[in-house]
């Protein structure tokens, strides 16, 4: 293997704890518990190790970041090791006099979440009444306190209709950036993948509607799109390849290779409380099982996109063929490819299985 290069972003998981229920939830169906959690102490020390190992940026995430009542300790610990910290945040419980000794701590950037563009959508779908407002206001704050915004729309089935006035609320909250990303399928969005996949001509409209804003507003609002998996024809280059530029630690400590790779029944990962981050990193088991193309077999073996999509997403390769190390079914050429449309078609279930405590 050639020489294992640093990880550039660091995604530290803080909690499962979170005030929403969104059925498209990243985080593991078993959820982790408060007493469970990394101690301030654990976190700082995980940052400066993260910095040492030549990561440049934090995300701070969850569940919901802001229920750690260390919120405040842990950004100026992440800032401290010398890292570009972003704020990943439903909003909901992001006061003034919070976000103010945030950004005295050293915030450099928020991230928000939206549900929806009409409150009684996003409302259904957060699984919390009066969240949209809270979060106008949450933006509103970040604006006058000076961070930039972006504003992430999850978007599926049930508010791609709204599309359009997603854009418009990422212009009228004065985002910078406006991440329009469709579901990925592992977590609780794979439980509710029926009542989330879009139909082909919903996302050929979502596409039309995005290429059309990015010109309308280019110099202005910056838009990424993360298309579905299972309308396409090749996968993407999911977390740019297993342990090629990204770590997560989960709310218990685990180092994992990305947020969903939990997911994978069988593989163990490493904890901080037992080793370093270096070590999981470079040395464990689970950050070498999937690292570079030596692990593949054919039709990934010797494919000319081998070092561009690295075989694809191996907790969708586990989801939907029991088997992490099989070819991401999301490639025309995996044997599996068929599993996709089968979804797509059985799709159309409008009740969510919402997020919650086991
Ligand atoms: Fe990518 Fe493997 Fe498909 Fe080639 S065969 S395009 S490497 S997923
Ligand atoms: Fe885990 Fe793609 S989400 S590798």
């Amino acid at each position: 293997m050639s020489a294992i290069e640093p990880p550039l972003a660091l995604l530290a998981e803080l909690t499962h704890r979170c005030p929403l229920r969104c059925p498209y939830c990243s985080n593991p169906v078993e959820l982790a518990r408060a007493r469970d959690e990394l101690a301030t102490a654990e976190w700082a020390r995980v940052f400066q190790e993260a910095a040492a190992l030549g990561c440049l940026q934090v995300h701070l995430s969850g569940g919901e970041p802001t229920v750690r009542r260390d919120i405040v300790e842990i950004t100026a610990a992440a800032r401290e090791a010398g890292l570009y910290t972003n704020l990943i945040t439903a909003g909901v419980l992001l006061e003034a006099p919070l976000l103010a000794r945030l950004v005295e701590a050293g915030l450099d950037h928020v991230q928000l979440s939206v549900q929806d563009a009409d409150e009684a959508g996003a409302e259904r779908i957060g699984g919390l009444r009066g969240a949209q407002e809270r979060k106008r206001r949450a933006a509103a704050l970040v604006r006058e306190m000076g961070l930039p915004l972006t504003l992430n729309a999850v978007v599926h089935r049930q508010n791609l209709h709204n599309l359009p006035q997603l854009i418009a609320i990422a212009l009228d909250w004065g985002a910078q950036r406006l991440e329009v990303a469709h579901v990925q399928y592992y977590g609780w969005a794979l439980a509710n993948r029926d009542a989330l996949l879009p139909t082909r001509a919903q996302l050929d409209e979502a596409t039309g509607l995005v290429e059309a804003a990015r010109q309308a507003h280019r110099g202005r609002l910056v838009i990424d799109y993360v298309v579905p998996d299972y309308h396409a024809a090749r996968p993407k280059a999911c977390m740019g390849g297993w342990g090629r530029r990204f770590l997560a630690v989960s709310p218990m400590g685990e180092v994992l290779p990305c947020h969903a790779a939990k997911s994978i029944a069988g593989m163990v990962f490493p904890n901080i409380r037992d080793t370093s981050l270096e070590a999981a990193w470079t040395g464990s088991d689970a950050f070498n099982a999937f690292r570079g193309t030596a692990w593949m077999a054919p039709p990934c073996r010797g494919c000319a996109h081998a070092e561009r999509d690295w075989g694809g997403c191996r907790c969708q390769a586990f989801a939907l063929t029991g088997d992490a190390a099989a070819t991401d079914p999301a490639c025309a050429l995996s044997r599996d490819h068929g599993l996709l449309a089968a979804a797509v078609a059985e799709a159309g279930e409008t009740r969510f299985r919402y997020r919650e405590f086991s």
